[in-house]
């Protein structure tokens, strides 16, 4: 004869097997940088901090030379790929410059990322790139 705990424990079993089935499923909105995530004015900015603190080493055209990598076309997309911006911005964020990670401001960081989208002809759009967002935002090939 089954106690009365073992059917409280059957019960409750029973109580959070259906809960997880009912538990909805959220369909993550994904953006990609083909959806116009930056603005123009951000890029312009992340111009300039770009050409002082990473143009010595990946170029004035971000093409890179044989210590650097490049940071647009066939290359960077082969490493980039299919991975957020907001995981392009750390690795920009934490090891770059190679001798100063770091040492710009956030909002720097965020708008040479902007140029970078740019000059990889990623379109821009009406908001600037804002945190929060960053990691639902993927690099996709051109849809
Ligand atoms: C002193 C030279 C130097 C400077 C200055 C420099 N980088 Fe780099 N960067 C490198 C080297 C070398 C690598 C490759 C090794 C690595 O990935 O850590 C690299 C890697 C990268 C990568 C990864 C590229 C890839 O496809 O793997 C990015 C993105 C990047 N740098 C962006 C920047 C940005 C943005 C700046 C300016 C804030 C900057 N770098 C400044 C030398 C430099």
């Amino acid at each position: 004869m089954k106690t009365l705990a073992t059917k409280t424990m059957i019960l409750i079993l029973g109580l959070v097997c259906t809960s997880a089935v009912n538990v909805p499923t959220f369909a993550q909105s994904k953006s990609s940088v083909w959806d116009g995530v930056y603005s123009e004015e951000q890029a312009k900015r992340g111009v300039t901090v770009y050409q002082e603190a990473c143009a010595a080493c990946h170029g004035v055209d971000l093409r890179g030379d044989s210590n650097s990598p490049s940071l647009i076309g066939v290359s960077f997309m082969f490493l980039w790929e299919d991975r957020s911006l907001g995981e392009l911005l750390t690795k920009i964020q934490t090891e770059m410059p190679p001798a100063n990670p770091d040492s710009l401001p956030n909002e720097s960081y965020v708008d040479i990322l902007a140029y970078v989208m740019q000059v990889n002809s990623f379109p821009a759009g009406e908001d600037e790139l804002v945190p929060g967002k960053y990691h639902q935002i993927l690099i996709t090939g051109k849809p």
